[in-house]
């Protein structure tokens, strides 16, 4: 019986370009072998397990007949939640399990970078059937076998990808296959639905290789026979279109492309959509009349499938329309892959894919989280650290990181250094010393001031710190804020209190104390984590239980100033629940919002400068008198490491 190496297939950039060449050799021969009914045994003996969390016909499908045809078996969950996954199971846990009971693994989920997760963590090899809205392999495999078996070729062929590229999975994979097969892209996005940035960041520094974006009518405008199509000279996959005569610049020696070779055309992914993108009115519809301009007649017509409004039935029965094709060569090309696998099995195997190596963050120095709110790292945390590697990052002013499961851009501002304990506002002339600290080990990034002096960092350098309250007159004003609440809330057995970690849950005590000795009313009370990775939520009155639906939550931290901490905070909140109302109570406020939020309840404003640092010191209710005799407020100027001439304001 064959075993399998530990391949997996996780972005179509894991297989080598002989390697898609040898699969579509294999994928003809099944499909000649399937033709003729012959009996195949390559696969005898493996069995291919299929987690799906999400729907899917054609992928899981077509994956379980191709292992059938192979002769192997097939153990599937359709529907992981009938699975231990709705028990609240984490991914490893599953493909750890899974991979004990099957040769291989073909996994669906929601989430971005799923499939890297499952592949660290399998010991058997993990085939991406689709991650999230990042990739989704072996669809591209499908496309580019019916493309090249339509055109002949893939090299200079010129595709328009319509619709919704931003979320389309299989857009995402196809276009690093076309770059690589030295295909022109023209990317024709639905307004708001672009190809991510990611993607193009990737298609510049690996393969440096980039194309131009066309709307819906300019592409329209093209069907209609204002058809104009220009290679630029200087670099072949640039691509301009115009449509009107004035807009037409002859470039000397440009060749245009004889037509458009292919359209592919996506679906609106509704499911992944977090708002209000776009109206699906405003979503492409694609009928016969886009084959009829001589530069279209000869393109074929593609798509992943499942379609929804945006592919007219008409097309079904003109040959160009190939969508069918693509769907029933899931079973020969999956086929092909998986013998592919058993074929590389054998010694002398293959040389793994060079990767960037993620940066350590040690000991108590967390990893910072990842901006997608659809990342893997996002849902898992409880075991999953999340992990980033160097990005190239246009801006200087910020250290840029790219999660290693999702492939998002991190935008860092304050790094520090772990043995020092000090921090800095990032900026390109730190460069040099931070990729020295990451050889070391000795990074540590924030994202704000606030969360480098929670982690217990000090300014590279502070100006002299005075006191702006002393304890008496903090007393005072957590007083003063006990006393708006309960002026304002009608109905106090309704509120929960949450306090943003670690000053905001003290003050949050505080003031649960207060507002009980004033009116016996205890309301229950939570600390949230805002930088933690995992959503953290949790009661700090000895309760288990903290709800939010239903409640007024006064949301309770020592120092407002851009409002991006409250911001945070309150998604977290909301993914708890829905409240009837949220309400903001602040010790001091400092002004200089950068998002519009005003808190409800306020102990004093104080106006200060942007280099200026509030620092609270605030004992835990339980303290001892002479720990509550050391509360107070301070302030001090933060003195950049490269602006140390400048008075501090
Ligand atoms: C696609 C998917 O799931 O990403 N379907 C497929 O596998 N053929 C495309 C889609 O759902 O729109």
């Amino acid at each position: 019986m064959a075993q399998l190496a530990k391949i997996d297939v996780v972005s179509i950039e894991d297989l080598q370009t002989s390697e898609i060449e040898r699969i579509f050799e294999l994928a003809d021969e099944y499909s000649e072998e399937l033709a003729r009914g012959g009996q195949i045994t390559s696969a005898a003996g493996l069995i291919m397990a299929t987690l799906f969390y999400e729907p899917s016909t054609r992928t899981r499908l077509s994956f379980e007949s191709a292992m059938h045809r192979l002769g192997g078996a097939v153990i599937s969950s359709a529907d992981m939640q009938a699975s231990s996954a709705a028990k609240g199971e984490s991914l490893a846990d599953t493909v750890r399990v899974v991979s004990s009971y099957a040769d291989l693994i073909v996994l669906r989920h929601p989430h971005d970078g799923a499939a890297r997760v499952a592949a660290d963590y399998a010991s058997c090899p993990v085939l991406n059937a689709g991650d999230g809205s990042r990739e989704h392999p072996t669809q591209t495999l499908c496309d580019l076998y019916i493309l090249r078996r339509k055109k002949g070729h893939l090299k200079g062929l010129t595709v328009a990808l319509c619709g919704d590229l931003k979320f389309g999975r299989t857009v995402h994979s196809l276009i690093y296959a076309l770059a690589r097969f030295g295909a022109n892209i023209v990317a024709v996005p639905t307004a708001g639905m672009d190809v991510p940035r990611y993607v193009l960041e990737r298609l510049a520094s690996e393969r440096n290789y980039s194309f131009s974006t066309v709307t819906m009518d300019e592409l329209k405008g093209l069907a209609g026979g204002l058809d104009a199509l220009y290679l630029t000279p200087s670099a072949p996959h640039q691509m301009a279109l115009f449509t009107g005569d004035e807009d037409i610049r002859q470039i000397p020696s440009a060749e245009p492309p004889a037509a458009l070779d292919a359209f592919y055309v996506t679906r609106l992914q509704k499911e992944r959509m977090t708002g209000k993108e776009i109206n699906s009115s405003e979503y492409v519809r694609f009928d016969a009349r886009a084959l009829k301009t001589s530069r279209t007649q000869a393109a074929v017509v593609m798509h992943p499938l499942p379609r929804t409004n945006e592919l007219a039935y008409e097309l079904d029965s003109d040959p160009r329309a190939v969508y069918f094709e693509q769907a029933a060569a899931g079973v020969p090309v999956r086929m092909a892959l998986i013998a592919w696998l058993i074929e590389n099995s054998e010694p002398p195997g293959r040389g793994a894919r060079a990767v960037a190596v993620p940066i350590r963050f040690k000991g108590e120095t967390l990893p910072p989280r990842c901006a997608n709110a659809n990342c893997i790292s996002r849902f898992e945390g409880a075991y999953l650290r999340p992990r980033f590697t160097l990005a190239r990052g246009a801006d200087s002013s910020v250290l840029a990181l790219k999660c290693d499961f999702c492939e998002r851009e991190l935008k860092i501002e304050f790094v520090g250094h772990v043995r020092s304990r000090r921090y800095y506002r990032y900026d390109d002339t730190l460069q040099g010393y931070v990729r020295q600290w990451i050889e070391e080990g000795s990074l540590a990034v924030f994202e704000s001031v606030k969360q480098a002096e929670e982690s217990g960092y000090e300014p590279y350098k502070r100006g002299p710190q005075r006191d702006i309250m002393k304890a008496d007159e903090v007393a005072r004003a957590v007083d003063l804020l006990a006393d708006q609440m309960i002026a304002d809330l009608p109905d106090l057995t309704s509120v929960s209190m949450v306090g943003v970690i670690s000053r905001g849950a003290i003050l949050a005590l505080r003031l649960r104390d207060l507002i009980e000795s004033k009116t016996k009313i205890r309301p229950p009370c939570a600390a949230l984590d805002v930088y933690s990775p995992a959503d953290a939520l949790n009661p700090i009155d000895g309760s288990d239980e903290f709800n939010v639906e239903g409640r007024t939550v006064v949301l309770i931290d020592d120092v407002i100033n851009s409002g991006w901490t409250v911001q945070r905070a309150m998604a977290t909140i909301w993914r708890r629940g829905r409240p009837a109302a949220v309400k903001l109570a602040v010790l001091i406020d400092r002004g200089h919002r950068a998002v519009p939020i005003r808190p409800n309840y306020c102990g004093k404003n104080i106006p200060t400068s942007r280099s200026e640092r509030v620092q609270v010191r605030l004992a835990a209710p339980d303290a001892d008198g002479k720990s509550k005799a050391n509360d107070r407020v301070m302030i001090y100027s933060i003195v950049e490491p490269l602006k140390e001439t400048e008075p501090a304001s």
